[in-house]
């Protein structure tokens, strides 16, 4: 989260005084301008503002009919909940390497693909858009589906489309950690008129039952989801943060650019699929070592991160998963129920080297919208200074 004040705060005291906190029924009508918000800025024919980005990629994959009997492909380089998401819908997640930009390699998603593939879970990590061309292109050859995780990359784009409005759904964050946010919150964008009625139904199965009149011309019937549903409060606050996601997008980008100029001379940066689209949030840096890498990372100034280090975002440290431990109830766990008995997968913390070997030697280095001349040439210099002395 980079921007909040007091606009957020006068719509949050409004909310508060008027007493209409929950989603439906309210006079106010808060999450369904969101909703709407989202539709406009994103380019998306329907959208569910949610409980979080976990909510939205489970709601995704039930609406795409993905279940026991299903392998869906994630990223080695995620967070957890990407491959979490997989498993509450009841199927297998397929662990695939990510290319030297640090997304989805389609080279080994093709190795991936089994008759038993359903979907591919592309994800935007750290605002870096994924190589959609290929991906999409692999999905419609072999007939899978394509639900882009864009939690980390609200707002940013590939080739003029905003992320999560390219594949058949996509799913943002909210969460506090992300570029806009409401302390939590998600949202699930797609086209398709049919997933959006499952994923409204999944997402909000009670209130729906009970509540206002969002599932009259459904052609889709009820059926027993989850409650993933949000808030006005949040949706309040949530509402002012999409009217500055543009803004605090082209203020990451001017100064990511800008930085990467002061240093272009002596470094090699991470490649991306599309740099204009890039959410300018990470200037990455590839090295030769790891070695090389933490010394930059940790040499005056730098304030860098290797991407190896960030916990439950490096496959190895999934531990849940690698350890095939899919729910608390034994029979409602997916890696043990009959109809996935073939094809639970063989988790190993050497399986995917090529991801474990680009995190290793790359260092992030976080781009703040708000810094103006003196500190961006204040990083500068520490970057350079680090730079030469490798
Ligand atoms: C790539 C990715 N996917 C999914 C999620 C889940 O989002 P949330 O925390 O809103 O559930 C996150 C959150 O950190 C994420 O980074």
């Amino acid at each position: 989260m980079y921007r909040i004040g007091q606009e957020e705060i006068a719509e949050l005291t409004r909310v508060i005084e008027s007493r209409n906190m929950f989603k439906i029924n309210s006079g106010l009508q808060e999450s369904r301008r969101v909703e709407e918000g989202l539709c406009e800025l994103f380019g998306a024919k329907h959208s569910i503002y949610l409980t979080s980005g976990h909510a939205a990629l489970v709601a995704g994959l039930v609406a795409l009919g993905i279940g026991p009997g299903d392998e869906v492909i994630v990223p080695a380089y995620t967070y957890i909940s990407t491959a979490m998401a997989v498993v509450e819908a009841g199927a297998m997640p397929v662990i695939a390497e990510v290319d030297e930009t640090l997304t989805l390699s389609p080279e080994d998603v093709r190795k991936k693909i089994t008759p038993h593939t359903k979907a591919m879970i592309p994800v935007h990590i750290q605002g870096f858009p994924c190589n959609m061309d290929a991906l999409m292109e692999i999905a419609r050859e072999n007939n899978i589906a394509v639900l882009e995780d864009a939690c980390q990359a609200d707002g940013g784009a590939y080739k003029g489309k905003r992320l999560g409005t390219i594949g058949n759904a996509g799913a943002l964050s909210f969460n506090y950690f992300k570029i806009i946010s409401a302390g939590e919150g998600g949202a699930l964008l797609t086209d398709d008129r049919k997933l959006f009625e499952r994923a409204l139904i999944y997402h909000d199965a009670g209130a729906i039952a009970f509540f206002g009149d969002q599932m009259s011309g459904f052609e889709t019937e009820g059926f027993c989801g989850s409650e993933y549903r949000s808030n006005e409060l949040c949706a309040a606050v949530m509402r002012i943060q999409l009217t500055r996601l543009d803004g605090i997008l082209a203020d990451l980008r001017k100064n990511k650019r800008y930085l990467m100029e002061g240093v272009a001379d002596l470094a090699q940066f991470v490649p991306s699929n599309d740099l204009e689209g890039d959410c300018g949030t990470t200037l990455a840096f590839r090295f030769e070592s790891e070695e090389k890498a933490r010394a930059f990372a940790t040499a005056p100034g730098v304030g860098g991160t290797l991407p190896i280090d960030t916990g439950r975002h490096v496959y190895t440290n999934w531990e849940p998963i690698m350890k095939k431990r899919g729910a608390c109830h034994p029979a409602m766990d997916p890696f043990k129920m009959e109809a996935n008995r073939d094809i639970v997968p063989d988790y190993r913390a050497d399986m995917c080297p090529e991801t474990l070997d680009l995190l290793a030697r790359s260092v992030y280095v976080g781009v703040n919208p708000d810094h103006g001349a003196r500190e961006l040439q204040e990083k500068i210099a520490a970057l350079r200074s680090a730079l030469q002395s490798l």
